[in-house]
């Protein structure tokens, strides 16, 4: 078991560079079983998902190479098998593997995806708009199994604007006979970004002011070049870290595209951060500190991430007043509460939705659990702020999707640093 450990209270200063968003790398990655020339993506991170889904790649028979100095994969795409094995349950993102599959072979048969615990997660939606599409599901304990002549273009609406069965729809529309338009889709930037990439392949498909997309199917897909955007989450992260730990010489977040955050960095600005914010950086000064609590709810894009809901609750224990806190999108998402509470911080759960949180409260270290990936983000920024020492446990968590965050923080003074606990 891999802990972190954090002496607190150290100021920090430096450079803190933003890599390809991991989840937009998910779905591209998938999708470049779609085309049937080589594809090259660039700007990628170095995280345990990545890897895990070219694993799942070259199973299914894509030659695939990480070259992780450049931040390159390369995928000559083949699909000699239709069959993931279960090591593909270890993440949610699989179930995207299904749309490449059945648009190009007609068949899949996947194990039921798994992930982060934050809430029920049904894939409804994607079987749903599949359905539509002309493809049959068998019932099956343990796998998907799907099967499908060739994919037919539709109208579906989504009940839900969903991220992933947004991205899992496009893909297999985009190589459907005809016209199809997925009503109520998810807007977010990996998306727009997913589609860049399609449209390079070959595709046709682009966003109505209406929130539907529109797919010309295309007969094939060819390769491409892509760069992932930056990862908003990340940047989000580093921007709570510099509002609460920047030193003298500030904090520069450099390589990231702040108008995908705008929502979350005008709520850290209404609390009174003061940054400095470009078309890609974002330079946070030294700060007064006196921070008052705001207001947020999550929401779909672009509305505030429940991705950086964790991290900028944790921002506001260190803020004066009461604060609401209200997660729209899951349902298991305060995970976190308990451990900064364990700390100092006076948070209180109202209900699977709402939480108050009541500044500002000095944390003191602890040892503190990870239950999932946001949530790890803030507890080793209380880690950061706190006096003493904090140990978090089951850093698993934390690296599926924040790349080496102990060696960025290291670099910029930050007392940090990996342990392992037989
Ligand atoms: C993606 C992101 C995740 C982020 C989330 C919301 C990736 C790899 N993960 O997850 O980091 O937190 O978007 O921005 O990109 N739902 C249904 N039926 C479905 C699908 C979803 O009811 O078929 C519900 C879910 O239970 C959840 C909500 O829709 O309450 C949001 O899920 P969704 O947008 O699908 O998120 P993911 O794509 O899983």
């Amino acid at each position: 078991m891999t802990n972190i450990i954090i002496n607190g209270g150290k100021t920090l200063e430096g450079t803190l560079p933003i890599f390809g968003a991991k989840n937009a790398c998910l779905p591209i990655i998938c999708a470049t079983a779609l085309a049937e020339e080589k594809v090259t993506l660039s700007n990628i991170p170095d995280l345990s998902d990545i890897e895990l889904l070219l694993g799942l790649l070259e199973e299914i028979g894509c030659q695939t190479s990480f070259c992780k100095e450049k931040r390159e994969v390369e995928v000559t795409p083949n699909i000699a098998k239709t069959e993931l094995s279960q090591k593909a349950n270890k993440m949610r993102a699989s179930i995207l593997m299904l749309a490449p599959l059945l648009a190009r072979k007609g068949s899949a048969k996947i194990p039921y995806p798994g992930g982060c615990s934050i809430g029920g997660r049904p894939i409804d939606i994607t079987l749903d708009g599949l359905r539509a599409l002309g493809v049959s599901f068998e019932d099956s304990d343990d796998y998907l199994i799907a099967s499908a002549g060739k994919l037919k273009a539709c109208e579906f609406t989504l009940k839900f604007p969903s991220v992933g069965a947004t991205e899992a729809l496009i893909m297999a529309a985009s190589l459907a006979e005809g016209t199809t338009v997925f009503h109520n889709v998810a807007r977010e930037p990996e998306i727009t970004d997913t589609m860049d990439f399609l449209n390079a392949l070959g595709a046709d498909m682009f966003f109505s002011d209406d929130n539907s997309i529109t797919i010309n199917g295309a007969e094939k897909l060819a390769g491409c070049q892509h760069r992932v955007i930056p990862d908003r989450i990340i940047t989000g992260t580093y921007a709570v870290i510099g509002a609460l730990c920047a030193g003298e010489k500030g904090i520069l977040i450099e390589n990231c595209q702040p108008k995908h955050l705008q929502t979350e960095l005008n709520v850290l600005q209404q609390a009174g951060v003061k940054m400095d914010i470009k078309e890609n950086s974002i330079f946070i000064p030294q700060q007064d500190k006196n921070y008052v609590g705001v207001d947020f709810e999550t929401s779909v894009y672009n509305g505030f991430a429940t991705d950086l809901q964790a991290p900028i609750m944790m921002f506001l224990t260190q803020c004066d007043g009461e604060a609401h806190v209200t997660e729209n999108i899951y349902e298991n998402r305060f995970m976190h509460v308990p451990h900064l509470n364990n700390m100092g911080a006076k948070i209180t759960p109202v209900s699977h939705h709402l939480a108050v949180v009541k500044g500002k409260t000095d944390l003191v270290g602890a040892k503190v659990e990870s239950t999932d990936l946001r949530g790890s983000a803030a507890l080793v920024i209380a880690g950061l702020i706190a006096e003493g020492q904090t140990i978090v446990e089951k850093v698993q968590h934390l690296d599926r999707g924040y790349e080496t965050l102990d060696k960025f923080l290291a670099n910029i003074g930050a007392d940090i640093k990996r342990g392992t606990v037989l």
